[in-house]
């Protein structure tokens, strides 16, 4: 079984989606992860970051690897690098290209065909799975995103960290749409055990016991 995980940056999307495949014992599939490392990348080469296929040339010939944890591109381990601020700041950029999408969407559908997966997001239960079993859209208020950012990323003043996730926000927003048949969960007060029940309890729903 799939379960797709989408919604804005800061609305839990990782932290629940380890929970959940680490309770499940299913495969966890980071998609922002690949993005962020393609991102990563063409800055470390000096791809334009306006040229899709460019950059789906750089996706190709250098696909992004999970071992664990720890995701590598090109030799490079980019577990901690494909999180700073800087990737922050221009992955959006990189993600909006439709050709980008596509060679992504492809990678990401051959990841998650393996076998039961988590699969994290912006668009998995709408394009990447749309016929996973179970669709979960994690949304919070902007205020709680921010202060989980700033928790993230001590490094970065609290107002650039702000405006950062509202500007990916507007640039994310063609990605970023709840499937219609997914449940929308408002994590803003709920602890992260309580998000994971909940999904945890979709998925056996779907999956009786003995079924
Ligand atoms: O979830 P994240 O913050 O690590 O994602 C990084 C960026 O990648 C995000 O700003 C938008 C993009 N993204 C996307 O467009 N589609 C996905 N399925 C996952 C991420």
């Amino acid at each position: 079984m799939i379960v797709a995980i989408d919604g804005p940056a800061g609305a839990g999307k990782s932290t629940v989606a380890r929970r959940v495949a680490g309770e499940l014992d299913f495969r966890y599939v980071d998609t922002g992860a690949m993005y962020r490392a393609l991102a990563w990348l063409a800055l470390e080469q000096d791809v334009e970051l306006d040229d899709g296929r460019a950059l789906v040339a750089l996706g190709r010939a250098h696909p992004v690897r999970f071992s664990g944890s720890a995701v590598y591109v090109a030799g490079h381990d980019v577990t901690v690098g494909i999180r700073e601020a800087r990737i922050d700041r221009v992955v959006s950029a990189v993600a909006r290209h439709p050709e980008v999408r596509a060679h992504m969407r492809d990678r990401q559908r051959e990841l998650a065909a393996t076998g039961d997966a988590v699969v994290e997001g912006r668009d998995i239960g709408t394009v990447v799975c749309p016929g996973a079993g179970v669709k979960v859209y994690l949304v919070a208020d902007e205020t709680e995103r921010a202060r989980r950012r700033s928790a993230e990323r001590p490094e970065v003043a609290d107002e650039a960290l702000a405006t950062d996730l509202r500007s990916r926000d507007e640039r994310d927003a063609a990605q970023m749409r709840p499937a219609d048949d997914a449940a929308v969960i408002d994590t803003t007060r709920l602890p992260v055990d309580a998000v994971a029940a909940r999904i945890i309890a979709m998925v056996e729903a779907k999956s009786p016991v003995g079924a």
